[in-house]
């Protein structure tokens, strides 16, 4: 996936050349350090840059934007994935229309940007289309459609068909003013645009200690520190809170194909159905005559840890797309990737609950990642400046509602479930039983060991108790990893972390 290039001035991450940064080796102050170099982390480290703010950007990997920035799919949507229906339950007609604004007002701010730093990312207005199947749905479609217009929003349209008949005989609603974009060439341009500004940013510069106050010091795993005014932690899940953010959402893995499409045959639009899970789906347009597009179609989550057979998932994806999209091609592209679900709908951010009065985060973006990314971008600076920001409230990292209670019960009760792995005996009795590539949980004693066997019939082990909260980790056979039911912390085979909430890796038998 990666390698350096020959300018030595970029580095290949998904064939899109992305700046060069270096590991932290000295300890460095600046006003504001930023945890997480993703979307959301980037989006607010240039918006800071904007203000005057000297920045430091920690990331873990060896690159930028090697998390789920990199798995995204970009649709860039105002038009919300949980409906406005609940929306307006949740946080009243005022509340979602702010939401629905703050979503239009990212892509205005993404495609602003692009234009300043003249940046060539595949940027497109389109059209979305929310598809109903059977009858429900479009008596449901018809609730979304007056709660829009409830809303203010009165450019959504419920059309008799949808621009491509093979998907639906059903109506359809119109969202106007969606996009699209390629979120690598974004944020390279984005990075280019700060490195050029001075803004600091160190790879391979994983954070372990969070010492907050009214001074920040982050420290990074080589014992470099960042001391700062303001702390911001972008990392996706914040891995600087144990408890109190875990309990407000939920991890679940997303799957996606690309298949190709003959050119014109797929009108351009964001398409997405009404299941839940729900399917989503968009274009790539080919670069030349003659070539084909791409068809990328998403779905078929699950919470992460909680399937046995993840890679039947892509089967069952395909299986969709053949129904919908007759005139597919040959896939050639299969990846996942995880979301965030808060209880409530919409993302976390803002001001860490139960820390200092300096520490922010950005979490639980959903399927909107790109948009709640540049949102975070937007609030936090505002916040950080000290102004005032209308969308503070709905995006509140604190906010608890009664509203929510049935949500944020089911997915609890849903974590507390897990433990049972714990009495369990383990899914095989002996590590030969392990088949090379594959890994199992072996029961031995109390313990429970996660078994990893190469492909040359080595066998690897070290415990499968999460560091994070002590639930039993599952083998994912799609991504090769040991993943976490509980809080969606991920870890390699060998069981160093991939992603947190956990921040240390698997012990090996007997705590070594
Ligand atoms: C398959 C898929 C499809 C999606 N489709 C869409 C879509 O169409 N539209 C949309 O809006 N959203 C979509 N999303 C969601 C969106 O991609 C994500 O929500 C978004 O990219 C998250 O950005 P982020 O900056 O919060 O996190 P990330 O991109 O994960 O960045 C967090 C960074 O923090 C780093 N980090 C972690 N721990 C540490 C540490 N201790 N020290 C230093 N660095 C650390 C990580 O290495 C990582 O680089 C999709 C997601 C997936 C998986
Ligand atoms: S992620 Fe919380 S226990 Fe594993």
């Amino acid at each position: 996936m990666k390698e350096e290039s020959g300018a030595s001035k970029s580095v290949w991450v998904d064939g899109i050349a992305m700046p060069v940064t270096h590991p932290l080796q000295e300890n460095v102050t600046c006003d504001v350090c930023i945890v997480g170099a993703g979307i959301a982390g980037l989006t607010t480290a240039y918006h800071l840059m904007k203000e005057g703010k000297t920045v430091v950007i920690l990331e873990a990997k060896n690159t930028i934007c090697g998390g789920e920035t990199s798995r995204t799919t970009a649709h860039l949507a105002s038009a919300l994935d949980d409906g406005f229906p609940e929306l307006i339950r949740l946080f009243g007609v005022d509340g979602t229309r702010l939401a629905v604004q703050s979503h239009m007002a990212a892509i205005d701010r993404i495609e602003a940007i692009i234009k300043d730093e003249k940046i060539d990312c595949e940027f497109k207005r389109l059209d979305g289309y929310m598809f109903a199947n059977n009858q429900e749905e479009e008596a449901q479609l018809t609730r979304e459609l007056e709660a829009a217009h409830q809303i203010g929003w009165r450019d959504v349209i419920l059309r008799k068909s949808c621009p491509l008949g093979s998907l639906t005989e059903l109506p359809c609603l119109h969202f106007p003013n969606q996009g699209r974009f390629h979120v690598l060439k974004y944020l390279a341009g984005l990075t280019n645009a700060m490195l050029d500004k001075d803004v600091r940013i160190y790879t391979a510069s994983k954070a372990v200690e969070f010492r907050t106050g009214p001074v920040t010091t982050v420290v990074t795993q080589d014992g470099h520190s960042v001391t700062a005014n303001t702390l911001v932690v972008t990392t996706n899940v914040p891995v600087n809170d144990v408890v109190t953010m875990h309990t407000k959402q939920a991890p679940y893995r997303t799957y996606v194909i690309g298949a190709r499409v003959a050119k014109g045959e797929v009108p351009d639009a964001l398409y997405w159905d009404m299941q839940d899970p729900y399917h989503y789906i968009r274009l790539e347009e080919s670069g030349g005559e003659g070539t084909d597009d791409l068809l990328i179609v998403g779905g078929e989550d699950h919470k992460t840890g909680q399937d046995d057979y993840p890679t039947l998932r892509y089967q069952k994806l395909e299986h969709w797309m053949r129904q919908h999209f007759p005139m597919a091609g040959e896939v050639v592209y299969r990846w996942s990737g995880q979301v965030l679900e808060p209880v409530d709908s919409l993302a976390f951010i803002g001001r860490n609950p139960g820390d200092a009065d300096n520490v922010y985060i950005a979490t639980g973006d959903s399927g909107h990642g790109m948009t709640h990314g540049t949102i975070a971008g937007m609030l936090l600076t505002d916040l950080i400046m000290g102004r005032k920001n209308e969308w503070a409230t709905i995006y509140d990292p604190a906010r608890v509602s009664l509203k929510t209670t049935g949500e944020f019960l089911k997915e609890n009760l849903n974590v507390a479930a897990q433990y049972k792995d714990y009495v369990t005996g383990g899914e095989v009795k002996d590590a030969s039983e392990v088949i090379p590539g594959t890994g199992r949980i072996m029961g031995r004693g109390p313990n429970k060991i996660a078994v990893y066997c190469d492909q040359d019939g080595v066998r690897h082990e070290c415990s499968a108790i999460c560091t994070h909260l002590g639930c039993v980790v599952s083998w994912n056979s799609a991504e090769h990893s040991w993943d976490c039911p509980c809080h969606g912390s991920r870890f390699d085979p060998f069981g160093k972390v991939i992603s947190g909430p956990a921040t240390k890796d698997l012990e090996k038998p007997g705590g070594r």
